[in-house]
Protein backbone atom coordinates (compact mmCIF):
# COMPACT_ATOMS: atom_id res chain seq x y z
CA UNK A 1 0.00 0.00 0.00
CA UNK A 2 1.87 3.25 -1.00
CA UNK A 3 1.28 6.44 0.45
CA UNK A 4 -0.75 9.34 -0.56
CA UNK A 5 1.65 11.50 -3.14
CA UNK A 6 -0.45 14.33 -2.75
CA UNK A 7 0.75 15.43 0.85
CA UNK A 8 -0.34 18.32 3.40
CA UNK A 9 1.23 20.20 6.00
CA UNK A 10 0.24 20.15 9.25
CA UNK A 11 0.19 23.66 11.02
CA UNK A 12 1.67 22.97 14.18
CA UNK A 13 2.30 27.03 15.54
CA UNK A 14 -1.71 27.48 15.82
CA UNK A 15 -1.31 25.24 18.74
CA UNK A 16 0.44 27.75 21.01
CA UNK A 17 -2.81 29.61 20.37
CA UNK A 18 -5.41 27.26 20.70
CA UNK A 19 -3.73 26.43 24.41
CA UNK A 20 -4.45 30.18 25.27
CA UNK A 21 -8.48 29.30 25.72
CA UNK A 22 -9.68 29.63 28.78
CA UNK A 23 -10.47 25.80 29.44
CA UNK A 24 -6.60 25.16 28.52
CA UNK A 25 -5.19 28.40 30.61
CA UNK A 26 -7.71 26.90 33.60
CA UNK A 27 -6.68 23.17 33.26
CA UNK A 28 -3.12 24.24 33.80
CA UNK A 29 -2.90 26.29 36.49
CA UNK A 30 -4.80 23.67 38.32
CA UNK A 31 -2.25 20.88 37.52
CA UNK A 32 0.20 23.33 38.17
CA UNK A 33 -0.96 23.54 41.94
CA UNK A 34 -1.63 19.76 42.11
CA UNK A 35 1.45 18.94 40.65
CA UNK A 36 -0.17 16.96 37.87
CA UNK A 37 1.31 17.02 34.53
CA UNK A 38 -2.29 17.05 32.12
CA UNK A 39 -2.23 17.04 28.35
CA UNK A 40 -5.07 17.21 25.41
CA UNK A 41 -5.06 14.14 23.71
CA UNK A 42 -7.04 11.55 21.32
CA UNK A 43 -9.09 12.64 18.31
CA UNK A 44 -9.32 16.30 19.54
CA UNK A 45 -6.02 16.80 18.68
CA UNK A 46 -6.24 15.09 15.21
CA UNK A 47 -9.47 16.85 14.24
CA UNK A 48 -7.64 20.27 15.10
CA UNK A 49 -4.66 19.65 13.28
CA UNK A 50 -6.43 18.83 10.27
CA UNK A 51 -8.96 21.75 10.27
CA UNK A 52 -12.24 19.48 11.21
CA UNK A 53 -14.76 21.03 13.35
CA UNK A 54 -13.72 21.38 17.15
CA UNK A 55 -15.29 18.26 19.00
CA UNK A 56 -15.69 17.08 22.59
CA UNK A 57 -12.39 17.04 24.48
CA UNK A 58 -10.21 14.52 25.79
CA UNK A 59 -7.80 15.60 28.92
CA UNK A 60 -4.96 13.08 30.35
CA UNK A 61 -3.12 13.57 33.38
CA UNK A 62 -0.85 11.66 34.98
CA UNK A 63 -2.70 11.23 38.54
CA UNK A 64 -5.65 10.90 39.51
CA UNK A 65 -8.58 11.58 36.68
CA UNK A 66 -11.73 12.60 38.58
CA UNK A 67 -9.97 14.67 41.60
CA UNK A 68 -8.13 16.65 38.57
CA UNK A 69 -11.43 16.85 36.44
CA UNK A 70 -13.51 18.13 39.53
CA UNK A 71 -10.90 20.98 40.47
CA UNK A 72 -11.13 22.04 36.72
CA UNK A 73 -14.52 22.10 36.88
CA UNK A 74 -14.31 24.20 40.26
CA UNK A 75 -11.83 26.36 38.80
CA UNK A 76 -13.90 27.10 35.72
CA UNK A 77 -17.15 27.31 37.57
CA UNK A 78 -18.66 24.76 35.22
CA UNK A 79 -21.75 22.91 36.01
CA UNK A 80 -21.93 18.79 37.43
CA UNK A 81 -19.14 16.51 36.88
CA UNK A 82 -19.86 13.20 35.96
CA UNK A 83 -18.08 11.07 37.76
CA UNK A 84 -17.08 7.36 36.07
CA UNK A 85 -15.38 5.35 38.65
CA UNK A 86 -15.43 2.35 36.74
CA UNK A 87 -13.63 3.78 34.02
CA UNK A 88 -11.76 6.09 36.12
CA UNK A 89 -13.05 8.99 34.09
CA UNK A 90 -14.85 12.09 34.80
CA UNK A 91 -16.64 14.48 32.54
CA UNK A 92 -18.21 18.41 32.54
CA UNK A 93 -19.95 20.44 29.84
CA UNK A 94 -19.00 23.47 28.87
CA UNK A 95 -20.97 26.12 27.74
CA UNK A 96 -18.77 28.16 25.41
CA UNK A 97 -19.24 31.89 24.12
CA UNK A 98 -22.93 32.62 23.34
CA UNK A 99 -24.63 30.85 19.81
CA UNK A 100 -21.86 27.92 19.90
CA UNK A 101 -22.38 24.31 20.83
CA UNK A 102 -21.62 23.09 24.09
CA UNK A 103 -18.56 21.24 24.38
CA UNK A 104 -17.85 18.11 26.59
CA UNK A 105 -14.89 17.74 28.41
CA UNK A 106 -13.74 14.41 29.35
CA UNK A 107 -10.98 13.51 31.72
CA UNK A 108 -8.98 10.43 32.42
CA UNK A 109 -5.76 10.02 34.48
CA UNK A 110 -3.04 8.01 32.37
CA UNK A 111 -3.14 4.50 32.22
CA UNK A 112 -0.97 1.57 31.70
CA UNK A 113 -3.69 -0.99 30.19
CA UNK A 114 -3.52 -4.59 28.65
CA UNK A 115 -6.71 -6.22 27.92
CA UNK A 116 -6.94 -9.88 28.54
CA UNK A 117 -7.71 -12.43 25.88
CA UNK A 118 -11.84 -12.81 24.56
CA UNK A 119 -13.08 -10.00 26.98
CA UNK A 120 -12.84 -6.19 26.84
CA UNK A 121 -12.51 -6.13 30.69
CA UNK A 122 -8.98 -4.06 31.02
CA UNK A 123 -6.37 -4.63 33.03
CA UNK A 124 -5.44 -1.20 34.89
CA UNK A 125 -2.52 0.35 36.29
CA UNK A 126 -1.63 4.31 36.45
CA UNK A 127 0.87 5.23 34.06
CA UNK A 128 2.62 7.98 32.41
CA UNK A 129 1.61 9.94 29.17
CA UNK A 130 3.38 7.67 27.00
CA UNK A 131 2.01 4.62 28.27
CA UNK A 132 -1.52 6.44 27.64
CA UNK A 133 -0.20 6.61 24.04
CA UNK A 134 0.99 3.72 23.59
CA UNK A 135 -2.53 1.89 24.26
CA UNK A 136 -3.96 4.08 22.05
CA UNK A 137 -4.92 2.91 18.52
CA UNK A 138 -3.40 4.42 15.49
CA UNK A 139 -0.58 7.05 15.38
CA UNK A 140 -2.63 9.78 14.43
CA UNK A 141 -5.23 9.47 17.31
CA UNK A 142 -2.28 9.24 19.56
CA UNK A 143 -1.33 13.23 19.69
CA UNK A 144 -1.15 15.41 22.37
CA UNK A 145 -0.80 18.71 23.55
CA UNK A 146 0.96 20.09 26.88
CA UNK A 147 -1.43 21.84 28.98
CA UNK A 148 1.86 22.65 31.36
CA UNK A 149 2.94 25.99 31.98
CA UNK A 150 6.78 24.97 31.17
CA UNK A 151 5.70 24.70 27.71
CA UNK A 152 2.06 24.95 26.88
CA UNK A 153 0.72 24.04 23.42
CA UNK A 154 4.17 22.13 23.01
CA UNK A 155 3.20 18.47 20.87
CA UNK A 156 4.08 15.44 22.22
CA UNK A 157 4.14 13.26 19.30
CA UNK A 158 6.22 10.41 20.26
CA UNK A 159 4.99 8.00 17.19
CA UNK A 160 5.27 10.49 14.44
CA UNK A 161 1.51 11.15 14.03
CA UNK A 162 1.88 14.19 12.05
CA UNK A 163 3.94 12.63 9.58
CA UNK A 164 0.85 10.06 9.09
CA UNK A 165 -1.73 13.00 9.00
CA UNK A 166 0.53 14.84 6.62
CA UNK A 167 1.25 11.46 4.30
CA UNK A 168 -2.46 10.13 4.82
CA UNK A 169 -1.51 6.66 6.71
CA UNK A 170 -3.32 4.78 9.26
CA UNK A 171 -0.45 2.86 11.13
CA UNK A 172 -0.29 1.55 15.16
CA UNK A 173 1.80 2.97 17.43
CA UNK A 174 2.93 -0.41 19.12
CA UNK A 175 3.25 -4.14 16.98
CA UNK A 176 -0.86 -3.83 15.68
CA UNK A 177 -0.96 -7.63 16.69
CA UNK A 178 -0.89 -6.32 20.02
CA UNK A 179 -2.75 -3.18 19.38
CA UNK A 180 -5.70 -4.83 17.70
CA UNK A 181 -5.82 -7.92 20.58
CA UNK A 182 -6.11 -4.88 23.00
CA UNK A 183 -9.77 -4.27 21.14
CA UNK A 184 -10.37 -5.62 18.36
CA UNK A 185 -13.12 -3.32 17.19
CA UNK A 186 -9.84 -1.13 16.54
CA UNK A 187 -9.98 -3.31 12.68
CA UNK A 188 -13.56 -1.62 12.22
CA UNK A 189 -12.08 1.93 12.91
CA UNK A 190 -8.89 1.62 11.15
CA UNK A 191 -11.27 1.04 7.79
CA UNK A 192 -13.46 3.99 8.87
CA UNK A 193 -10.71 6.79 9.20
CA UNK A 194 -9.05 5.35 6.13
CA UNK A 195 -13.16 5.81 4.75
CA UNK A 196 -13.43 8.83 5.87
CA UNK A 197 -10.47 10.93 5.30
CA UNK A 198 -9.24 8.96 2.02
CA UNK A 199 -6.11 7.26 4.06
CA UNK A 200 -4.09 4.07 3.19
CA UNK A 201 -3.92 1.48 5.97
CA UNK A 202 0.04 1.02 6.30
CA UNK A 203 0.93 -2.67 5.45
CA UNK A 204 1.70 -3.97 8.55
CA UNK A 205 -1.07 -2.79 10.09
CA UNK A 206 -3.48 -4.25 7.38
CA UNK A 207 -1.80 -7.50 7.56
CA UNK A 208 -2.51 -7.83 10.66
CA UNK A 209 -6.20 -6.94 10.39
CA UNK A 210 -5.90 -9.57 7.84
CA UNK A 211 -4.34 -12.16 10.58
CA UNK A 212 -6.64 -11.24 13.24
CA UNK A 213 -10.17 -10.96 11.60
CA UNK A 214 -11.70 -13.17 13.59
CA UNK A 215 -11.07 -11.60 16.89
CA UNK A 216 -14.00 -9.15 15.80
CA UNK A 217 -16.35 -11.93 16.51
CA UNK A 218 -15.74 -10.99 20.18
CA UNK A 219 -17.29 -7.13 19.61
CA UNK A 220 -20.92 -6.55 20.43
CA UNK A 221 -22.86 -6.16 17.47
CA UNK A 222 -23.98 -2.56 18.13
CA UNK A 223 -20.62 -1.12 18.08
CA UNK A 224 -19.59 -2.88 14.99
CA UNK A 225 -22.56 -1.33 13.19
CA UNK A 226 -21.79 1.98 14.60
CA UNK A 227 -18.49 2.02 12.69
CA UNK A 228 -20.23 0.37 10.02
CA UNK A 229 -22.83 3.31 9.55
CA UNK A 230 -19.36 5.91 9.92
CA UNK A 231 -18.16 4.17 6.69
CA UNK A 232 -21.55 3.95 4.89
CA UNK A 233 -21.60 7.59 5.98
CA UNK A 234 -18.41 8.77 4.73
CA UNK A 235 -18.32 10.77 1.26
CA UNK A 236 -16.74 7.44 -1.02
CA UNK A 237 -18.14 4.49 1.09
CA UNK A 238 -17.00 2.00 -1.48
CA UNK A 239 -13.40 2.80 -0.38
CA UNK A 240 -13.98 1.00 3.31
CA UNK A 241 -16.73 -2.03 1.71
CA UNK A 242 -12.97 -3.11 -0.63
CA UNK A 243 -11.04 -2.73 2.68
CA UNK A 244 -13.87 -4.49 4.77
CA UNK A 245 -13.58 -7.34 1.89
CA UNK A 246 -9.86 -7.27 1.32
CA UNK A 247 -8.90 -7.50 4.78
CA UNK A 248 -11.92 -10.63 5.86
CA UNK A 249 -13.53 -8.41 8.19
CA UNK A 250 -16.81 -8.08 6.13
CA UNK A 251 -17.75 -12.16 5.86
CA UNK A 252 -17.83 -11.82 10.11
CA UNK A 253 -20.30 -9.52 10.27
CA UNK A 254 -22.07 -9.39 6.57
CA UNK A 255 -21.92 -12.62 5.32
CA UNK A 256 -24.83 -12.08 2.55
CA UNK A 257 -22.61 -9.13 1.37
CA UNK A 258 -19.97 -11.08 0.71
CA UNK A 259 -22.00 -13.71 -1.64
CA UNK A 260 -22.66 -10.81 -4.04
CA UNK A 261 -18.92 -11.22 -4.99
CA UNK A 262 -18.24 -12.75 -8.21
CA UNK A 263 -19.21 -12.98 -11.80
CA UNK A 264 -20.29 -16.53 -12.63
CA UNK A 265 -20.18 -17.49 -16.78
CA UNK A 266 -21.93 -20.16 -18.28
CA UNK A 267 -21.59 -20.91 -22.02
CA UNK A 268 -19.59 -17.95 -22.86
CA UNK A 269 -22.21 -15.88 -20.93
CA UNK A 270 -21.57 -13.55 -17.57
CA UNK A 271 -23.51 -11.35 -15.22
CA UNK A 272 -22.05 -8.23 -14.00
CA UNK A 273 -19.97 -8.99 -10.16
CA UNK A 274 -22.93 -7.84 -7.63
CA UNK A 275 -20.72 -6.76 -5.42
CA UNK A 276 -18.68 -3.95 -7.41
CA UNK A 277 -22.36 -2.91 -8.41
CA UNK A 278 -24.00 -2.72 -5.27
CA UNK A 279 -20.84 -0.50 -3.82
CA UNK A 280 -21.14 1.82 -7.12
CA UNK A 281 -24.74 2.09 -6.59
CA UNK A 282 -23.52 3.26 -2.95
CA UNK A 283 -21.12 5.20 -4.07
CA UNK A 284 -23.95 7.23 -7.02
CA UNK A 285 -26.03 7.45 -3.93
CA UNK A 286 -23.57 9.09 -1.70
CA UNK A 287 -23.20 12.17 -4.31
CA UNK A 288 -26.95 12.46 -3.93
CA UNK A 289 -27.72 12.15 -0.32
CA UNK A 290 -27.01 12.22 2.93
CA UNK A 291 -29.32 10.10 4.42
CA UNK A 292 -28.28 6.64 6.24
CA UNK A 293 -30.99 5.01 5.59
CA UNK A 294 -31.18 5.33 1.85
CA UNK A 295 -27.59 4.30 1.72
CA UNK A 296 -28.50 1.52 3.55
CA UNK A 297 -31.23 0.69 1.09
CA UNK A 298 -28.35 0.98 -1.76
CA UNK A 299 -26.69 -1.42 0.04
CA UNK A 300 -29.33 -4.06 0.35
CA UNK A 301 -30.63 -3.45 -3.04
CA UNK A 302 -29.88 -6.60 -4.88
CA UNK A 303 -28.66 -8.77 -1.30
CA UNK A 304 -30.68 -11.47 -2.80
CA UNK A 305 -29.31 -11.92 -6.36
CA UNK A 306 -27.39 -14.52 -5.28
CA UNK A 307 -30.32 -16.88 -3.94
CA UNK A 308 -32.23 -16.03 -6.78
CA UNK A 309 -29.68 -16.32 -9.71
CA UNK A 310 -30.88 -18.88 -12.52
CA UNK A 311 -29.50 -19.59 -15.83
CA UNK A 312 -32.33 -19.73 -18.04
CA UNK A 313 -32.06 -21.50 -21.86
CA UNK A 314 -32.52 -18.74 -24.25
CA UNK A 315 -32.73 -15.63 -21.34
CA UNK A 316 -29.14 -15.88 -19.59
CA UNK A 317 -28.81 -15.43 -16.06
CA UNK A 318 -31.63 -13.90 -14.39
CA UNK A 319 -32.73 -12.79 -11.00
CA UNK A 320 -36.07 -13.04 -10.65
CA UNK A 321 -38.02 -11.95 -7.46
CA UNK A 322 -34.63 -10.60 -6.00
CA UNK A 323 -36.62 -7.40 -4.78
CA UNK A 324 -39.14 -9.28 -2.58
CA UNK A 325 -36.86 -12.01 -1.27
CA UNK A 326 -34.36 -9.06 -0.75
CA UNK A 327 -36.75 -7.00 1.01
CA UNK A 328 -37.46 -9.97 3.20
CA UNK A 329 -34.23 -10.55 4.06
CA UNK A 330 -33.82 -7.10 5.50
CA UNK A 331 -35.48 -7.30 8.52
CA UNK A 332 -33.26 -10.40 9.43
CA UNK A 333 -30.51 -8.40 8.79
CA UNK A 334 -31.24 -5.50 10.78
CA UNK A 335 -31.86 -7.54 13.58
CA UNK A 336 -28.58 -9.61 13.60
CA UNK A 337 -26.91 -6.21 12.94
CA UNK A 338 -28.90 -4.83 16.21
CA UNK A 339 -29.80 -1.53 13.58
CA UNK A 340 -33.28 -0.11 14.59
CA UNK A 341 -36.11 -2.18 13.28
CA UNK A 342 -38.92 0.62 13.44
CA UNK A 343 -39.54 3.50 10.56
CA UNK A 344 -35.97 3.09 9.15
CA UNK A 345 -36.09 -0.55 8.84
CA UNK A 346 -39.23 -0.28 6.99
CA UNK A 347 -38.13 2.55 4.83
CA UNK A 348 -35.45 0.90 3.50
CA UNK A 349 -37.48 -2.73 3.07
CA UNK A 350 -39.76 -0.79 1.62
CA UNK A 351 -37.02 1.03 -1.34
CA UNK A 352 -35.40 -2.77 -1.34
CA UNK A 353 -39.18 -4.35 -2.49
CA UNK A 354 -39.56 -1.51 -5.12
CA UNK A 355 -36.08 -0.05 -6.54
CA UNK A 356 -37.00 -1.87 -9.51
CA UNK A 357 -39.94 -0.72 -10.45
CA UNK A 358 -39.60 3.12 -11.84
CA UNK A 359 -37.57 1.49 -14.62
CA UNK A 360 -39.45 -1.50 -15.47
CA UNK A 361 -42.17 1.16 -16.07
CA UNK A 362 -40.48 2.30 -19.10
CA UNK A 363 -40.25 -1.73 -20.75
CA UNK A 364 -43.78 -0.88 -22.29
CA UNK A 365 -45.21 2.11 -22.72
CA UNK A 366 -45.59 4.78 -19.51
CA UNK A 367 -49.10 4.68 -18.78
CA UNK A 368 -50.75 7.17 -16.43
CA UNK A 369 -52.12 4.34 -14.31
CA UNK A 370 -48.87 2.64 -13.80
CA UNK A 371 -47.31 5.80 -12.54
CA UNK A 372 -50.07 6.14 -10.35
CA UNK A 373 -49.65 2.87 -8.96
CA UNK A 374 -45.99 3.21 -8.15
CA UNK A 375 -46.95 6.80 -6.67
CA UNK A 376 -49.54 4.80 -4.59
CA UNK A 377 -46.72 2.69 -3.16
CA UNK A 378 -43.90 4.61 -3.07
CA UNK A 379 -46.05 7.73 -0.78
CA UNK A 380 -43.83 10.13 0.34
CA UNK A 381 -40.70 8.18 -0.38
CA UNK A 382 -40.94 8.43 -4.25
CA UNK A 383 -38.04 10.83 -4.03
CA UNK A 384 -35.60 8.49 -2.26
CA UNK A 385 -37.04 5.60 -4.54
CA UNK A 386 -36.20 7.85 -7.55
CA UNK A 387 -32.79 8.55 -6.14
CA UNK A 388 -31.78 4.79 -5.78
CA UNK A 389 -33.17 4.03 -9.16
CA UNK A 390 -31.47 6.31 -11.20
CA UNK A 391 -28.47 5.35 -9.08
CA UNK A 392 -28.42 2.23 -10.48
CA UNK A 393 -28.33 2.74 -13.34
CA UNK A 394 -24.48 1.49 -13.70
CA UNK A 395 -24.60 -0.38 -17.31
CA UNK A 396 -20.95 0.09 -18.59
CA UNK A 397 -22.36 -0.55 -22.14
CA UNK A 398 -22.89 3.91 -22.80
CA UNK A 399 -25.97 3.24 -25.24
CA UNK A 400 -27.97 0.95 -22.65
CA UNK A 401 -26.83 3.42 -19.73
CA UNK A 402 -28.13 6.38 -21.79
CA UNK A 403 -31.21 4.75 -22.80
CA UNK A 404 -31.93 3.62 -19.35
CA UNK A 405 -31.02 7.52 -18.31
CA UNK A 406 -33.67 8.46 -20.75
CA UNK A 407 -36.25 6.05 -19.30
CA UNK A 408 -35.45 7.14 -16.19
CA UNK A 409 -36.16 11.40 -16.85
CA UNK A 410 -39.31 9.87 -18.79
CA UNK A 411 -40.48 8.28 -15.46
CA UNK A 412 -39.57 11.07 -13.45
CA UNK A 413 -41.65 13.66 -16.38
CA UNK A 414 -44.59 11.47 -15.77
CA UNK A 415 -44.71 11.18 -12.19
CA UNK A 416 -44.67 15.20 -11.55
CA UNK A 417 -47.44 15.38 -13.99
CA UNK A 418 -49.65 12.71 -12.35
CA UNK A 419 -49.15 13.80 -9.26
CA UNK A 420 -49.75 17.35 -9.97
CA UNK A 421 -53.41 15.86 -11.45
CA UNK A 422 -54.16 12.90 -9.21
CA UNK A 423 -52.73 13.68 -5.84
CA UNK A 424 -52.45 10.03 -5.02
CA UNK A 425 -48.84 10.29 -2.94
CA UNK A 426 -50.93 10.31 0.05
CA UNK A 427 -54.01 8.02 -1.26
CA UNK A 428 -56.82 8.28 1.61
CA UNK A 429 -59.82 6.31 0.45
CA UNK A 430 -62.57 9.14 -0.43
CA UNK A 431 -64.66 6.65 1.25
CA UNK A 432 -64.15 4.99 4.01
CA UNK A 433 -65.14 1.41 5.88
CA UNK A 434 -67.20 3.27 7.84
CA UNK A 435 -69.26 4.75 4.93
CA UNK A 436 -69.81 1.49 3.65
CA UNK A 437 -70.98 -0.18 6.78
CA UNK A 438 -73.63 2.91 6.92
CA UNK A 439 -74.73 2.72 3.60
CA UNK A 440 -75.64 -1.27 3.51
CA UNK A 441 -75.73 -1.14 7.17
CA UNK A 442 -73.85 -4.26 7.49
CA UNK A 443 -71.14 -5.44 10.33
CA UNK A 444 -67.18 -5.21 10.14
CA UNK A 445 -67.01 -7.98 7.40
CA UNK A 446 -64.94 -9.00 4.23
CA UNK A 447 -67.12 -7.28 1.55
CA UNK A 448 -66.10 -4.13 2.68
CA UNK A 449 -62.48 -4.74 2.05
CA UNK A 450 -63.48 -6.33 -1.78
CA UNK A 451 -65.47 -3.17 -2.09
CA UNK A 452 -62.84 -0.59 -1.45
CA UNK A 453 -60.12 -2.41 -3.30
CA UNK A 454 -62.42 -1.69 -6.32
CA UNK A 455 -62.84 1.72 -5.77
CA UNK A 456 -58.95 1.98 -4.87
CA UNK A 457 -58.37 0.40 -8.10
CA UNK A 458 -60.89 2.40 -10.22
CA UNK A 459 -59.26 5.64 -9.16
CA UNK A 460 -55.54 4.68 -9.56
CA UNK A 461 -56.36 3.26 -13.23
CA UNK A 462 -57.88 6.30 -14.15
CA UNK A 463 -61.38 5.05 -14.15
CA UNK A 464 -63.15 7.53 -12.25
CA UNK A 465 -62.11 10.46 -9.82
CA UNK A 466 -60.31 10.40 -6.65
CA UNK A 467 -63.34 11.84 -5.05
CA UNK A 468 -66.41 11.32 -3.21
CA UNK A 469 -69.17 11.86 -6.05
CA UNK A 470 -67.05 9.42 -8.61
CA UNK A 471 -67.06 6.78 -5.89
CA UNK A 472 -70.40 6.39 -4.68
CA UNK A 473 -71.91 5.26 -7.23
CA UNK A 474 -69.02 2.45 -7.95
CA UNK A 475 -69.87 1.46 -4.23
CA UNK A 476 -73.56 1.17 -4.64
CA UNK A 477 -73.27 -1.07 -7.83
CA UNK A 478 -70.79 -3.13 -6.01
CA UNK A 479 -72.05 -3.71 -3.35
CA UNK A 480 -75.33 -4.84 -5.35
CA UNK A 481 -73.09 -7.75 -7.01
CA UNK A 482 -72.74 -9.23 -3.42
CA UNK A 483 -76.16 -9.07 -2.76
CA UNK A 484 -76.47 -5.78 -0.47
CA UNK A 485 -79.20 -3.09 -1.07
CA UNK A 486 -78.18 0.57 -0.20
CA UNK A 487 -80.33 1.83 3.27
CA UNK A 488 -82.97 4.43 1.55
CA UNK A 489 -81.61 7.79 1.59
CA UNK A 490 -77.94 6.57 1.64
CA UNK A 491 -77.98 6.60 -2.72
CA UNK A 492 -76.51 9.75 -3.16
CA UNK A 493 -72.82 10.40 -1.56
CA UNK A 494 -72.66 13.28 1.16
CA UNK A 495 -73.20 11.38 3.99
CA UNK A 496 -69.72 11.70 5.42
N1 LIG B 1 -9.42 5.11 21.17
C1 LIG B 1 -8.67 3.94 21.05
N2 LIG B 1 -9.28 2.76 20.76
C2 LIG B 1 -10.63 2.70 20.56
C3 LIG B 1 -11.40 3.87 20.68
C4 LIG B 1 -10.77 5.05 20.97
O1 LIG B 1 -7.46 3.99 21.21
N3 LIG B 1 -11.21 1.54 20.29
C5 LIG B 1 -8.74 6.37 21.52
C6 LIG B 1 -8.17 7.13 20.35
O2 LIG B 1 -7.03 7.81 20.82
C7 LIG B 1 -9.27 8.11 20.00
C8 LIG B 1 -9.80 8.47 21.37
O3 LIG B 1 -9.68 7.25 22.12
O4 LIG B 1 -8.80 9.24 19.30
C9 LIG B 1 -11.25 8.97 21.37
O5 LIG B 1 -12.10 7.99 20.82
P1 LIG B 1 -13.49 8.29 20.12
O6 LIG B 1 -14.08 9.51 20.72
O7 LIG B 1 -14.26 7.03 20.09
O8 LIG B 1 -13.10 8.52 18.62
P2 LIG B 1 -12.37 9.69 17.91
O9 LIG B 1 -10.99 9.24 17.54
O10 LIG B 1 -12.45 10.93 18.71
O11 LIG B 1 -13.15 9.83 16.54
P3 LIG B 1 -14.71 10.05 16.25
O12 LIG B 1 -15.21 11.13 17.11
O13 LIG B 1 -14.74 10.35 14.79
O14 LIG B 1 -15.36 8.72 16.56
Amino acid sequence: MAERTTAFTVDTTRLQGVAEQPLFLAASRVAERMGVRAFAIGGYVRDLLLGRPCKDIDIVCEGDGIAYAEAVAKELNAGRVHVFKNFGTAMFTLRQAQGSDELQVEFVGARKESYQRNSRKPEVAPGTLRDDQERRDFTINALAISLNEADRGALVDPFNGVHDLERGIIRTPLDPDITFSDDPLRMMRAIRFATQLGYFIDAPTFEAIQRNAERLDIISAERIHTELNKIIGAPVPSIGFKLLLNCGLLVRFFPEMVELLGAEEKFGIGHKDNFYHTIQVLDNVAMQSDDLWLRWAAVLHDIAKPRTKRFEQGRGWTFHGHEDKGARMVPGIFRRMKLPLDEQMRFVKKLVALHLRPIALTKEEVTDSAVRRLLFDAGDDIDALMILCKADITSKNEARKKRYLANYELVLEKLKEVEEKDRVRNFQPPITGEDIMAAFNIPPCKAIGDIKTVIKDAILDGRIHNDRTAAWPLMVEEGKKLGLQVVAGMEEPGHG
